[in-house]
């Protein structure tokens, strides 16, 4: 089984996340990760047709998806829409900001309708919202409380080494457990 995160991360906050969410893949036995930064040059557009879920990634800029995600976007249209090569593979999507909320919804939502038009199946946070009760911390899981996708928060003043902290990196893995588990319950048996 194998599960591609492509993303992008201007200063490797997001990069943090995505590594995060694959160990979580990982952690399922026979579920296998790969990462595609988007800088990086042109992508194995190849391994991407062949895996059986692609999570998408990116910091929130601007209040959207960055510019290079939304590249890749477009760059998927000639390589993958047309043919719908990715139709019927999972899809989730995680992203970054600097402000706590930061308007990271459209992000995600940009995500799961770009998912939808290859027909992918989108896998939302099956998480209750954490840090939302007098008990409740910013060490919680889901302390943003999202449920389209993973959401996480960096501190405009830290370095990615310790930025987004531990309960969004531990969310993130969650989710990568979860879009493997989700595989493997619709493979047939
Ligand atoms: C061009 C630009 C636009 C940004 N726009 C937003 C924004 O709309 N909302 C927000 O909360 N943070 C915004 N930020 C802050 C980033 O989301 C934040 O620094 C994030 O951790 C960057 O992730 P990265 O290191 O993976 O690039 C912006 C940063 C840049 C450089």
């Amino acid at each position: 089984m194998l599960i591609s995160i492509v993303y992008d991360s201007g200063f490797g906050h997001t990069a943090r996340v995505a590594e995060a969410l694959a160990a979580g893949v990982r952690e399922v036995e026979t579920a296998e990760a790969k990462l595609f930064p988007v800088a990086n040059g042109p992508l194995d557009w190849k391994t991407l047709e062949q895996s059986d879920a692609i999570v998408f990634g990116s910091p929130t800029y601007n209040g959207l998806i960055s510019a290079k995600l939304k590249q890749f976007f477009e760059d998927s249209t000639k390589l993958a829409w047309t043919g719908q090569k990715w139709r019927n593979k999972i899809a989730a999507g995680f992203t970054n900001s600097g402000a706590q909320h930061g308007d990271k919804l459209n992000s995600l939502i940009s995500m799961a309708l770009f998912a939808a038009q290859h027909g992918m199946i989108w896998v939302g946070l099956d998480m209750m919202p954490g840090n939302s009760s007098s008990s409740g911390s910013t060490k919680d899981l889901n302390r943003l409380g999202s449920w389209l996708g993973v959401m996480t928060q960096s501190n405009t003043d830290e370095a990615p080494d310790v930025a987004p902290g531990n309960s969004d990196l531990e969310t993130a893995a969650y989710m990568g457990r979860r879009v493997a588990q989700t595989v493997r319950r619709l493979q047939p048996a």
